[in-house]
């Protein structure tokens, strides 16, 4: 596990840089997507090297991590609508070429089977951009996940509802209380994971991920168990690490040519 400690906008930098640098190599090359407001400065940048100096997604897929079940599909909030116009409309993605979690399918369960089918199908996730919440969970698997679960019905804590009611105006009454996420093993099937994590509110979070024990009440830990995790956060979320110092360094003295 590499731990960056920058500033926000380079971080975003080197999380749009090692897509580009995977576009460059894999045209083709399959992307997970994440929600949450600790993204959207990756997918601004995407943009502008989109605009910029051409980047194109025109042969990517792309899948999304999570989505609220019930929300209408028209509703801004609804996962798949914040992806289509945070990422998919100011790019050069194909049509179909981004899929996520059917909150509204009749069958949930039969939905989040074929949606792991599908990621398989595409040929797994390459690079997968990772949020993480106050409690530690990693798409929606919150605390007490299976380490070795699969896309899946789950129900939202207390925390998260009220972390996120900001999107619903406030009112912690209107975030949907179920939502299919990934599994904690789907997620880990990925080839990289980059997990962005910014503010003093994620400090616990990353100290947790970073440097606790693996275990089912952070989530996230389990990805100490995966051999290509790279975790970008500033100042404010490094605030609790114990290694804080040790990953400047080792930061400050990285090869050139090593990249995420
Ligand atoms: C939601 C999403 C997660 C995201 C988390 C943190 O719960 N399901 O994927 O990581 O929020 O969001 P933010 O980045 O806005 O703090």
């Amino acid at each position: 596990m590499e731990a960056v400690i920058a500033a926000p906008e380079e971080l975003a930098r080197l999380a749009a840089g090692a897509i580009q640098k995977l576009l460059g190599s894999r045209p083709d090359a399959v992307l997970g997507l994440a929600t949450g407001s600790s993204p959207l400065p990756i997918y601004d940048e995407l943009v502008r090297l989109h605009v910029e100096e051409g980047l194109s997604f025109a042969r990517a897929k792309a899948f999304t991590l999570d989505e609220y079940v019930g929300l209408p599909s028209e509703h801004p909030q609804r996962y798949l609508n914040v992806i289509e116009r945070e990422v998919v409309e100011r790019l050069d993605f194909a049509p179909g070429a981004v899929r996520g979690p059917d909150g509204l399918a009749a069958d949930l369960a039969a939905a989040c089977a074929a949606y792991d089918d599908a990621i398989s199908e595409a040929g797994g996730v390459d690079l997968q951009i990772l949020g993480i919440g106050t409690d530690g969970h990693v798409g929606f698997n919150e605390p007490g996940s299976s380490l070795a679960s699969r896309t899946r019905i789950k129900t939202l804590t207390e925390q998260t509802r009220a972390d996120n009611a900001r999107f619903f105006a406030g009112d912690i009454n209107a975030v949907p209380q179920h939502c299919l996420t990934q599994g904690l093993a789907t997620i880990m099937q990925a080839r990289h994971i980059v997990l962005i994590a910014t503010g003093r509110a994620k400090a616990d979070a990353i100290h947790q991920l970073v440097e606790g024990p693996v275990s089912a009440m952070w989530p996230a830990t389990i990805l100490q168990h995966h051999p290509h995790v790279t975790v970008l956060i500033d100042n404010a979320a490094a605030s609790r690490l114990q290694l804080a110092d040790y990953f400047r360094s080792t930061y400050a003295a990285k090869p050139a040519w090593q990249g995420l």
